[in-house]
């Protein structure tokens, strides 16, 4: 008989994003090996029991609520764990917090013998995405950040509607932190074969402030969630799943993930959302983008952000 490949992932942290995360998987089918970590072992059990139930109506997976020592074997180790904002609270409000965490979380994975990729989705995913390349010590390839990811889909989402075009013939993208300094990039935006630009130019579609307060939803909307339902997780699970995939089955798909930049855009030693082609080894490149000056300073000004936070709490 063939043997199946045996893919492992590992989700650390089931809290409303690392279980979403982790029911993605099941109803996706991808891997055949997830092991649940949390520091409170009972949910993590609760969740593996609950899921092993959902397996039968769909592909076989082997599931268990696990310890450090099966990150050993894992192709892919998922962070999730960590506090996550409450009404009114940024993301970089949570990143002395989150950091102290993460630094015991990163040598246990470590400690393991771990050799595979990570996906950090704690916020602030930038920071924390940085903390972990420095605590693993490997390649920064093998270290990607949600990023942007979310926020690109909330932007085709609302072109989507005020175009009326199918989201995934959106092709817009918001770049710089996972926060309140992220940028979108109109002058690459297009919807089909056609910039938006165009439209623009040609007076039809949204104008340039219906524009304008698209991407402050886009920006703000995560403020809006956790004022309705405390916490936002359906959309960055399904984020997750979606680089799981580009991943595992080495699609080499432009996502835009945080990422180490080594020069692109004239930055360097800072991970922040820019599209990137990722498949099985992790992010393959950066695509460097010909931004206008405007977009060009406002990246910027999110990376000095950074920067600053990295200092004070790295
Ligand atoms: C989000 O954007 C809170 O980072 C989370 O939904």
């Amino acid at each position: 008989m063939e043997s199946v490949k045996v893919t492992r992932i590992v989700v650390i942290g089931t809290g409303w994003v690392g279980s979403s995360y982790a029911y993605a998987l099941v109803n996706q089918g991808l891997g055949n090996e997830l092991v649940l970590i949390d520091i409170d072992r009972k949910k993590a059990e609760g969740d593996a029991m609950d899921l092993n139930h959902a397996v039968p109506f769909g592909a076989p997976m082997r599931i268990w609520a696990g310890d450090y020592t099966d990150c050993k074997d894992a192709d892919l180790v998922v962070i999730a764990a960590g506090a996550n904002q409450k009404p009114g609270e940024t993301r970089l409000d949570l990143a002395e917090r989150n950091a102290k965490i993460f630094r015991s979380i990163v040598d246990e994975v470590m400690k393991s013998g771990f050799n595979g990729l990570f996906l950090v989705a704690t916020n602030p995913v930038d920071i924390l995405s940085y903390a972990t390349w420095k605590f693993s010590g490997l390649p920064a390839r093998r270290v990607i950040g949600s990023g942007t990811i979310l926020d690109t889909a909330r932007l085709r989402h609302l072109l989507s509607g005020a175009y009326q075009v199918n989201p995934q013939n959106v092709h817009a993208y918001i770049i710089g932190e996972h926060g309140d300094t992220e940028l979108p990039v109109w002058s690459h935006a297009s919807i089909g074969v056609r910039p938006i630009a165009d439209y623009l130019k040609e007076g039809s579609g949204p104008s340039r402030e219906e524009l304008d307060q698209i991407f402050v939803r886009v920006r703000d909307a995560a403020y809006h969630i956790i004022e309705r339902k405390g916490a936002t997780y359906y959309a960055i699970a399904m984020g997750l799943a979606r680089l799981t995939r580009a991943i595992l089955n080495d699609e080499n798909s432009v996502l835009t993930v945080s990422t180490l930049l080594n020069g692109e855009y004239g930055l360097k030693d800072i991970y922040i959302g820019v599209p990137a082609v990722v498949n099985r080894s992790g992010v393959r490149e950066v695509m460097d983008l010909n931004l206008t000056e405007e977009e060009r300073k406002k990246l910027h000004h999110s990376a000095e952000v950074l920067t600053r936070v990295l200092k004070k709490i790295l």
